[in-house]
């Protein structure tokens, strides 16, 4: 019987563990937890969702504060066209976010970074380049492109040094998209390195419609794409996403093509993952009717969460001077038309409540958006219930080992706690 242990992702002549750690933002996708990964043979993700707030929390900057002290005149107006992103500054974080990971990098694997093109951050294309260019001048192994259709993505950095040398791939999750990205990108003569085709039960957004994401499936999904590229004559490795829970669902994929999986519910469950340890419980304890998949991102994209999630429903005053990553081209966010509606319905009130959009920008700061893939009600099965009642977290190390190594459906768990157990 085959385990995951038995295939290897090829890059040239590079071979790696095919075991990809998806990016999660914002910051639960770690720096800690990428550079295990990547320790381990395989591919880590950082995430460069709001870099400026990962940046302050992990390496004491203060460039939120910065920003916040510049636009502090423009806190009361709904009009948040004024408040943009000093390039430079932004160019900074990423950096030190970046380069600090790579800087302790060891083994043989890879560190990535995902960045979302539906974050706008008020000039989205000029944001963008300073995203992607500064990830590749602070040494990223590879750039994970997801949360968009980046038809313009590659032309912005067709001009930096690394282009060409760095690894640089797509999330998608139709043929058509696929199809349409490669198109756009065809003339600068250079195809995505790898592409992810995530299906309808991961966690973060989702590629699909809030009506419809329960009639796709993965599997089908990747076997239309594999067909594709197999017609076109395109060597492009690919690597399934969402919902992959054991070593033999990934077996299972290897097995009829894929390069590769990108897993990510198993690893929130880790010491290393950036939850809040008493967030961690939460996803232990949560069972399948407790998990929801809603429209509340200012996006417009569907995402997954836990119904308990503080987020839902939370009425907080819109904070762009400080953050401002989901601001349109327009400085417009859904969340401040819903916020504004409701403060207009409500005069006088002191505490508004919005059940239809969320500010996601303070809710993933503040680690009250508790979004989760479908599978997190069986996290419960993968590790022990401690005799105080919580689970015991698990070791990113243990999950990876377990994804590699295990087959007939069976998840291994941790050793046991204390002075005995290296858990
Ligand atoms: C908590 C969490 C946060 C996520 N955040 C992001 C994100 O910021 N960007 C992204 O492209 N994907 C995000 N994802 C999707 C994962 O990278 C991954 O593709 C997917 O969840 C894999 O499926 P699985 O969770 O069932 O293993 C997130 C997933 C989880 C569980």
């Amino acid at each position: 019987m085959k385990c995951v242990d038995d295939f290897r992702l090829r890059f040239g002549k590079r071979e790696l563990v095919p075991i990809v750690v998806g990016g999660m933002g914002v910051d639960i996708s770690t720096s800690t937890l990428a550079l295990e990964a990547a320790r381990l043979g395989g591919i880590g993700h950082l995430s460069d969702a709001m870099v400026k707030t990962v940046s302050d929390r992990r390496y004491e900057t203060n460039f939120v504060s910065g920003k916040l002290k510049r636009y502090k005149f423009n806190v009361a107006s709904s009009d948040k066209s004024a408040v943009l992103f000093d390039l430079n500054r932004l160019a900074e974080a990423t950096h030190n976010h970046v380069g600090r990971t790579m800087e302790a990098k060891r083994g043989t694997g890879m560190v990535f970074v995902n960045c979302m093109e539906k974050l706008t951050m008020n000039a989205p294309r000029e944001t963008l380049r300073v995203r992607l260019s500064a990830a590749l001048d602070a040494g990223i192994d590879g750039i994970t492109l997801s949360a968009g259709l980046h038809l313009g993505s590659f032309a912005l950095i067709a001009d930096h040094p690394r282009f060409r040398d760095a690894k640089l791939g797509i999330i998608v999750s139709s043929l058509r998209a696929l199809q349409l990205f490669l198109r756009k990108n065809a003339r600068l003569g250079r195809l995505p390195d790898y592409i992810i085709v995530e299906g309808p039960l991961a966690g973060g957004h989702l590629g699909f419609g809030i009506e419809d994401w329960a009639k796709y499936d993965l599997r089908t999904i990747v076997t239309e794409i594999l067909q594709y590229l197999h017609a076109e004559n395109l060597d492009i490795p690919l690597i399934p996403a969402g919902g992959i829970f054991t070593g033999s669902d990934a077996v299972f994929y290897l097995e009829i093509g894929a390069a590769a999986v990108q897993v990510a519910t198993r690893f929130t469950a880790t010491r290393e993952c950036g939850l809040p340890d008493r967030i961690k419980q939460e996803y232990f304890k949560a069972s399948e009717e407790d998990i929801v998949v809603n429209m509340i991102s200012p996006t417009g994209y569907p995402m997954r969460m836990l119904k308990s999630s503080p987020a839902i429903g939370a009425g907080t005053r819109p904070n762009c001077e400080a953050y401002g990553y989901l601001l349109d081209s327009s400085g417009n966010c859904a969340y401040i038309a819903a916020y504004n509606r409701e403060v207009a319905a409500h005069p006088g009130s002191k505490k508004i409540s919005v059940m239809d959009k969320t500010c996601l920008c303070t809710a993933m700061r503040n680690f009250d958006c508790w979004t989760c893939g479908h599978n997190t009600y069986r996290l419960k099965d993968t590790t022990r219930r401690l005799p105080d009642g919580t689970y015991q977290l698990l070791g990113a190390e243990h999950v990876f080992r377990d994804y590699q190594f295990s087959t007939d459906q069976k998840i291994a768990l941790p050793p046991l706690p204390g002075p005995a157990g290296k858990e």
